[in-house]
């Protein structure tokens, strides 16, 4: 680490030779065209923080190429895109009947509901959960094809919870490190997943195991010390080690983060400039309020949209002045859930627009697609506030990105309590219940309103944060975790009580 406590050089730290990393999702996106198959390079966070860690000291990607469809052209693509990447992929193929089993069942349609403290949304069916079973062993099996006996292995989220345990299974004693990007509900949620014990007890086959927060780590300790027997916690810190049956295992919080200087300079590029340009004539004079989600029901969409309703209700003075900007990227669209939110979302989208709309002013602009890196950081650097509104959400890397990118600090973030980025970002963010719509109303109307000296203030200090704590430190401190012989002494995070401002608003009016 540097003498700021930026990471230097991301995952110097890892124990053994190279690294082999598991994800459900390779680190390349598939798209079938007419005459073949198309490939790009992932851009997520994830894959910017370890693509260098792989390509300096070695590594393998496994995962699920995406498709069902596998052919000799799709091999042919994916030895084509290990050439580019620099690091070798290694697809796990999925039969049909496996994604619709494991991906849309057990991981989507179970794990994922629960572990965003939405179990009325459960759905369950006899074959998920053997399924989850049957692809956790054909990620350990490819894991254990790849790797050799000094190579670390991570693996990530929560759909590859069993694969330590298969692998255990199998013979392989290299260290394996996990992480989780979901939160960790408390044991009277997790209590409702029949197969609790099952899914703690192979967690607990990892030698290190990340959340994202300190209470997602502590959510976790509780559950194993309800659900399962004798299992003794020690240390205090950032990183504690939990004792069950003949394992000792390093259990952390490890905020997940971004690569901050790339989307600091992607925002000051004439790129960028020039797309904010064309993004005036969507709020002439005005304020753009932004919103950025996948599609997805712990999102928060339809609360944040019947919020702006309010605000626009309640103050008309601000009737012509705030757009909502709301770009909803397509997600899971096969499930149920899913598929009912996008036609309540244009719904209510709908009823605003016919609503309020004049001759000069539309209040909603809703886009559902992806943008490209530029287009996105233009969006965020646009925005007068950035309206990041989960119901719960395991970090929420949007609300990082549109800080990183406020090179002009005039930004104002409203941030539900209820997503990791609220431990770390608490001091700068305005932050709100997402439940509570009248809440968010105040809020946005508060962030339009706010003093320019206030948004610096509060945009510096949201700056800071992310900027010391980016991805290639999240990836140095888990490889410290996961190599070091003793307890290491990471740095100590916040712990955050949502509904519990305890330090009040140090931004405020009168704060430092
Ligand atoms: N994103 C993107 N294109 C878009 C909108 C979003 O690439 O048009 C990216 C965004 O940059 C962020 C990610 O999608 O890195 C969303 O991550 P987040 O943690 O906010 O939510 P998740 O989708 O993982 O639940
Ligand atoms: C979340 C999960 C990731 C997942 C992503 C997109 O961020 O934590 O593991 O890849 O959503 O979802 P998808 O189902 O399209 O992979």
């Amino acid at each position: 680490m540097s003498e700021g406590g930026r990471a230097t050089s991301a995952g110097a730290s890892f124990p053994g030779r190279r690294i082999v990393v598991a994800s459900n999702r390779l680190p390349v996106s598939l798209q079938r065209t007419g005459d073949g198959w198309e490939v790009e390079p992932g851009s997520g966070g994830l894959v910017t923080a370890l693509a260098p860690v792989l390509r300096s000291r070695g590594g393998v990607w496994v995962g699920w190429p995406g498709t069902v469809k596998a052919d000799d052209e799709l091999e042919e693509v994916l030895n084509r895109a290990t050439r580019d990447s620099g690091y070798r992929l290694e697809a796990v193929p999925l039969t049909r009947e496996e994604r619709d089993n494991y991906y849309y069942g057990f991981s989507n349609e179970v794990l994922w509901p629960l572990l965003h403290d939405l179990q009325t949304l459960f759905r369950f069916d006899p074959d998920y959960w053997s399924a989850y079973e049957t692809v956790n062993r054909s990620f350990a099996e490819t894991m254990a094809r790849v790797a050799g006996p000094d190579d670390y292995l991570w693996v990530h989220d929560y759909h590859l919870m069993l694969v330590a345990s298969a692998l255990r299974d199998l013979g392989v004693e290299n260290r394996i490190g996990y992480f989780l990007h979901t939160p960790f509900p408390p044991p009277d949620i997790l209590v409702k997943l029949p197969w609790r014990k099952q899914v703690l007890s192979a967690l607990l086959c990892y030698d290190l195991l990340g959340f994202q927060t300190i209470r997602d780590r502590n959510n976790f300790l509780a559950c194993a010390g309800q659900f399962l027997r004798d299992v003794r916690v020690e240390g205090e810190g950032t990183v504690v080690r939990c004792d069950f049956e003949d394992r000792h295992v390093r259990v952390g919080a490890f905020p997940v983060s971004i690569d901050f200087d790339d989307f600091d300079r992607i925002a000051r590029s004439d790129r960028v400039v020039s797309l904010m340009r064309d993004l005036g004539g969507i709020a002439p004079g005005g304020h753009i309020i932004l919103g950025v989600d996948r599609l997805d029901y712990t999102k928060g969409i339809p609360n944040r949209i019947d919020a702006f309703r309010i605000v626009l209700e309640r103050n008309p003075p601000l009737r012509g002045k705030l757009t909502l900007v709301q770009i909803v990227v397509p997600s899971r669209e096969h499930i149920p859930e899913y598929h009912d939110l996008k036609r309540q979302i244009e719904r209510m989208v709908g009823e605003i627009n016919g609503r309020f709309t004049t001759d000069t002013w539309v209040p909603v602009h809703y886009r559902y697609r992806s943008l490209d890196r530029p287009a996105l950081v233009a969006h965020y650097r646009k925005a007068s506030v950035a309206l990041v509104t989960p119901l719960k959400d395991g970090m929420n890397l949007v609300a990082k990105e549109y800080c990183a990118a406020n090179v002009d600090l005039d930004g104002v973030l409203v941030l539900s309590e209820f997503t990791g980025a609220a431990a770390q970002l608490q001091d700068g963010a305005l932050l709100v219940n997402p439940y509570d719509t009248i809440e968010v109303a105040e809020a946005i109307a508060r962030a339009t309103r706010m003093p320019s000296e206030e948004r610096h203030r509060r945009m510096e200090r949201l700056r800071s944060v992310v900027r010391d704590q980016d991805v290639y430190w999240w990836v140095e401190t888990f490889a410290r975790a996961a190599s070091s012989s003793e307890l290491p002494p990471l740095p100590t995070l916040p712990d955050f009580m949502p509904g519990f401002r305890l330090r009040g608003d140090p931004c405020g009016a009168d704060g430092a």
